[in-house]
């Protein structure tokens, strides 16, 4: 397999399905509650990207689109976006739509493979976000996808776990990894840790911040940039989709 990250999701292991109604507790523990922070800074940014219809893939329990749509709302905007929410998993969707209810917001939510995104048209999407699941999928593919289906000058968007590039918190981070999320892991789900070692595994592959760049760019996006957020734990990743006439 020509993969660009070996620590796949591949379905057959439904760790998701399992994980779904405990995964928003796992995120604040795990992440101390920071991903909330992480999370609001990508929902802004897609909030105030132009553009009608946005996808967020692997969109879990919905925490960015639900986001970007509560954002919306609040400032009366919320019909300039169609808001899609895609994953493979269907109790992850089932989640996101009971907190939609909840919060009264519409959207629209599809099973889909990031890697293929194979029900979305070529150049159609204006806005298209992955947060903390690049590391789990094969990022060649992801990347391929998500360019086919935007529109020529739509906007890329990527969240996720980064190499912190000081080595003393690396290393502490790391240690925190191996010591204390396997324990809250076991706690949560009662056993099973299978969930945690995919992201755990994925944590150690995924590239440096400067390297994932150079693998957006090589898709072929233009004007790639990234941000590092809380010391470089999490990194955003932008992109665009090259104009036509460029
Ligand atoms: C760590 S969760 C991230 C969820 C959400 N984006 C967030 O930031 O909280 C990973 C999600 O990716 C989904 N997933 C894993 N592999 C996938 C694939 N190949 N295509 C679509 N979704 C996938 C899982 O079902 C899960 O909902």
């Amino acid at each position: 397999m020509n993969s660009k990250n070996s620590a796949q999701f591949d379905g057959t292991d439904d760790v998701f399905s399992r994980m779904a109604e405990s995964y928003d507790m796992l995120c604040d523990l795990f992440s101390l509650y920071a991903h909330r922070v992480w999370k609001s800074h990508l929902s802004n940014k897609v909030a105030n990207t132009p553009g009608v219809l946005f996808l967020d893939i692997a969109a879990g329990t919905g925490d960015i689109a639900l986001r970007v749509a509560s954002q919306l709302s609040k400032e009366n905007r919320l019909n300039e976006k169609k808001i899609v929410l895609g994953d493979i998993c269907h109790k992850m969707l089932s989640v996101a739509r009971r907190k939609a209810v909840l919060k009264g917001i519409t959207c629209e939510y599809r099973i889909l493979d990031a890697h293929h995104l194979e029900s979305i048209a070529d150049n159609s999407v204006d806005i298209l976000s992955i947060s903390f699941a690049m590391k789990i999928c094969d990022r060649d593919k992801v990347l391929t996808s998500a360019y086919r289906v935007l529109k020529p000058g739509g906007k890329f968007y990527c969240l996720e776990a980064s190499r912190i590039p000081t080595r003393w918190l690396y290393a502490a981070y790391l240690l925190y990894m191996r010591l204390c999320v396997p324990v809250i892991a076991m706690i949560v789900t009662k056993g099973d840790r299978s969930a945690y070692n995919y992201l755990l595994k994925g944590i150690h592959e995924f590239p440096d911040i400067n390297s994932f760049s150079e693998e957006v760019a090589l898709c072929g996006f233009i004007d790639v940039n990234a941000t590092p957020l809380s010391l470089g734990i999490v990194s955003l990743h932008e992109g665009i989709k090259a104009p036509c006439n460029t």
